[in-house]
């Protein structure tokens, strides 16, 4: 076999092409196995490589990526910041590999750190009792709909099957509410980019069964009037949801649980720690006022009367939405980012995102409508197109901002330069944003130029995927 597999390179276009692991491998060599006959296999064909040929073809994969410890990564709403190395120390440590079938009484180290996390949310958040279990803030908001069913199904109201949300809410919050089975009920913003108190109004009624926001919004605007929104979704018979995603704007400084949420998701993957994305491991802990505890899914862990800790099931429990008490090693992460910072830390952290995010809207010439923003603001590219600008930023090695949502900002380019950024870092994001900004389109359509892989052809990509290196001929 060749070194490269030619065809694969000359079909990548020129793109800097790092061969698969089977196309590197030039052994002929036979390898006589030490195992008797009947328990090898030859019909597998694993490469044969050094430990150097493997560590150099990873390590060459990690160079032609962007991930957060490549530089700033203003993804609107995701959060992608920089995680420090002393959550993912903590996560490594022997004590925290424990099996998690095992007996409560054999791991109670264990179950201390996740009645604490228990614990550090509920007071973070503002709510009364919090389970850990969800895999990630989409899968928090789905627990949090069966949450909502099975409190209306428990108090006589089961006939509730509206869901209220705002058009600048995330996807996932329209799929959680439909996945529960709830018919939803779009509301459209209003002027200032907040909830249409109006448009609330008329939505609300005897068939309500919450109402899910996000405060910040998506276009990080607070929303001013979330008492009265508490008000009025409360007064109709509904529960309250809060999308936790952007906490990092709030932290340490304002708890939703204060605002009249009665049911909320933390992203703990984005708003602590653990770099998400890419599909990577997430959690997403819910919290919910008393009311709502028992319903939590199965285990919970909680405090004995011995001063020890155990698992147990609450009285109306929706079940399980996860296997164990959920996704161990971001919750550990989440904890040693929590423990480390303390109050003073994450109100610092927060802090700094907001003042970050409105030094940046400050800084860029693209039109940025609405503010004051908290964590993220939303440039419009104007005549620009923002998909284009996305991947010329790329060209000038940052990573751009999410494109095209919310869609209340024409060719909206939602940018959260997140807490983690010197003012430095800062500047030169500015600089990519204006240098591109003052571009013609000829340049922007053929971009990106610098980078390993260049433009695909995006509805060829998903009407036609190559799933497969073999699929390149
Ligand atoms: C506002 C908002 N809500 C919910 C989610 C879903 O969270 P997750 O990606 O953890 O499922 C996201 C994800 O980025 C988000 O930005």
């Amino acid at each position: 076999m060749e070194y490269y597999d030619q065809a694969a390179y000359e079909q990548a276009d020129g793109d800097q092409y790092e061969p698969l692991l089977s196309e590197k491998d030039r052994t002929t060599a036979e390898v006589d196995s030490p195992l008797p006959e009947d328990l090898t296999r030859d019909d597998l064909e694993f490469p044969s490589l050094s430990e150097p040929e493997l560590a150099r073809h990873y390590v060459r994969l990690s160079q032609q990526n962007y991930g957060v410890d490549s530089g700033p990564y203003p993804l609107g709403s995701c959060t992608m910041k920089y995680n420090p190395r002393f959550t993912e120390d903590v996560a490594a440590l022997d004590a925290a590999a424990v099996h998690p079938d095992r007996d409560g009484d054999t791991v109670q180290g264990t179950l201390e750190l996740l009645y604490d996390l228990q614990d550090y949310l509920g007071r973070i958040g503002g709510m009364d009792a919090v389970t850990l279990q969800p895999p990630a803030g989409a899968a928090g908001e789905f627990t949090g709909i069966l949450l909502a069913e099975a409190y209306h199904e428990a108090s006589g109201e089961g006939h509730r099957d509206e869901v209220v949300i705002p058009d600048a809410a995330h996807g996932t919050n329209f799929a959680s509410a439909a996945l529960g089975g709830y018919d939803v009920v779009e509301i459209p913003s209003g002027d200032d980019g907040r909830v249409d108190l109006d448009a609330l109004e008329a939505a609300l009624g005897e068939d309500t069964a919450a109402l899910m926001l996000t405060n910040p919004n998506t276009l990080g605007l607070f929303e001013r009037d979330i008492e009265r929104i508490a008000d009025m979704v409360h007064d109709a018979g509904g529960l309250l949801y809060y999308d936790g995603a952007n906490l990092n704007a709030l932290l340490g400084r304002a708890r939703p649980g204060d605002m009249g949420f009665d049911i909320m998701h933390f992203n703990v993957h984005k708003t602590f720690a653990t770099p998400h994305g890419g599909g990577g491991p997430g959690a997403g802990p819910v919290g919910v006022t008393e009311e709502l505890a028992d319903f939590l899914p199965d285990p919970h862990v909680r405090r004995t009367e011995g001063g020890g800790y155990e698992r147990y099931t609450p009285e109306h429990s929706v079940g399980k939405v996860h296997g164990f008490e959920g996704n161990w090693f971001v919750l550990v992460k989440a904890f040693a980012y929590i423990d480390r910072l303390g109050d003073e830390g994450l109100g610092d952290a927060s802090a700094k995102a907001v003042l970050n995010a409105n030094y940046l809207a400050e800084q860029v010439d693209y039109d940025v409508p609405l503010g004051p923003f908290h964590h993220e603001f939303v440039a419009s590219a104007g005549d620009q197109d923002a998909a284009d600008v996305a991947k010329r930023m790329l060209d000038y090695g940052v990573h751009p901002p999410t494109t095209k949502w919310p869609e209340l900002v024409d060719e909206a380019l939602m940018t959260e330069p997140t807490e983690v950024e010197n003012r430095a870092n800062l500047d030169d994001l500015a600089d990519a944003f204006n240098a591109v900004a003052a571009e013609d389109d000829e340049t922007l359509e053929s971009a990106p130029n610098r980078t390993t892989a260049r433009r695909i052809d995006q509805t060829e990509a998903a009407r036609n995927p190559r799933l497969s290196w073999q699929d390149l001929d």
